[in-house]
């Protein structure tokens, strides 16, 4: 209740009231490190600016990141950031936690930022393996009650924010590394029609939202990439409606792909957009001046990449400050993987990203 009351007076605030906080205005425990310089445009008005649609980030409101004044103040600044994906708040666990019985609190609260800050909303996501509730995991489906049951959750969600939406991932991580189909609740009921049957059902929910399949290791060339062309040319030649692709681009500090120019451009050729959808580059703790400055050259790699292929629409970053990142709860040892640090102190990888945007060369 706290947190919405909170929630609630910020997002009353109009947006023209909202400053954006000075670079330098919190200490940092990390002064040793380098912070950015870039300091005239930000990076959506940047991206804007490079005919991209926008430069935005992920969110979570499980976490306090919407009661956190100093969060809210840097991320709501439209030169700053114009997308927001909610991290949590619209996975099936969250969304429709007993069968059939939608809980919206905290989708709204995400689409209602969107509306109020004119944020490009993308809906994340339909199909998933992972968070998802126990009725979900643990009924012993047959065909029939798990197709309607995925018809009702994907009619659900998407329904509830039609007209809102720019993209919705509708299906999340179908494939494995090696490309053959994720074996999970959905494919072993199911097979591969669960991915059609979510898209064709998210299409009649709201036939404005672009339909997105999201996933990681399809950003470079290699076979799960190949897999996800097979798929959508699959999907194509079916009449499955399907817009674009998500690449999740989870990178890490010094192993940035290689290939992503030549992959992007093979899914621009099927006639899709795409976006990166969940972009941070880890590194290894603790951080030094010369992960800084990797970072930084990774950041500029990747987004210029998005800058090379027009069927780029935009980039999400999986947050923005590494005080709340995904990261070091998962990849015990790595973190640091945002372009604001944890004192939301500007990284050089901002720099990366905004000379990335202004289509300048980076000189490593
Ligand atoms: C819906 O979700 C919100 C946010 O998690 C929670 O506070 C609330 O109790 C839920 N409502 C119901 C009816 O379960
Ligand atoms: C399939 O499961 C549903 C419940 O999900 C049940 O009502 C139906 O009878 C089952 N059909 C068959 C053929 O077992
Ligand atoms: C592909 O990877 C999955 C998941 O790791 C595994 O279960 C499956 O056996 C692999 N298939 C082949 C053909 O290697």
């Amino acid at each position: 209740m706290q947190s919405a009351l909170a929630l609630f007076a910020l997002a009353a605030v109009s947006p023209l009231s909202v400053s954006a906080v000075p670079a330098t205005a919190t200490a940092s425990s990390s002064s040793a490190l380098p912070s950015a310089t870039s300091n005239v445009l930000g990076l959506n008005e940047l991206a804007h600016a490079a005919g991209k649609n926008y430069f935005g980030s992920a969110v979570d409101n499980t976490l306090p990141e919407f009661t956190d004044p100093t969060y809210m103040s840097i991320y709501l600044n439209w030169d700053q950031f114009g997308q927001i994906t909610p991290a949590n708040a619209m996975k099936w666990m969250y969304i429709e936690p007993e069968p059939g019985v939608f809980n919206f609190t905290l989708g709204n609260q995400i689409a209602d930022l969107a509306s109020d800050y004119d944020y490009v909303l993308r809906g994340h996501n339909g199909v998933w393996y992972s968070e998802l509730p126990s009725w979900v995991t643990s009924t012993d489906w047959n065909a029939t009650g798990l197709a309607y049951a995925v018809q009702r959750h994907v009619n659900g969600i998407v329904s509830q924010y039609a007209g809102r939406v720019y993209a919705w991932d509708v299906v999340n991580e179908p494939l494995n590394d090696n490309g053959t189909y994720r074996e999970d609740v959905f494919y072993d009921t199911l097979g591969a029609s669960y991915i059609s049957l979510a898209l064709e059902t998210a299409r009649a929910a709201d036939p404005n939202a672009k339909l997105y399949i999201n996933d990681y290791n399809i950003e470079y060339v290699g076979t799960k990439s190949t897999a996800m062309q097979d798929l959508i040319t699959q999907l194509q030649a079916d009449d499955v409606p399907i817009d674009g692709v998500g690449m999740e681009s989870h990178f890490i500090v010094g192993e940035v792909p290689t290939t992503l120019v030549e992959n992007f451009q093979a899914y621009e050729a099927l006639g899709l957009e795409f976006a990166i959808t969940e972009l941070d580059i880890r590194m290894e703790l603790p951080a030094t001046e010369e992960s800084y400055e990797q970072q930084k050259q990774d950041y500029y790699t990747v987004v210029n990449a998005c800058m090379q292929v027009s069927a780029c629409v935009g980039v999400t970053v999986w947050d923005w400050t590494d005080k709340y990142s995904w990261i070091p709860s998962s990849f015990p040892g790595y973190g640091d993987a945002c372009p604001w640090d944890a004192d939301y102190q500007r990284k050089p990888a901002y720099d990366g990203i905004a000379i990335a945007f202004e289509g300048q060369n980076i000189t490593a």
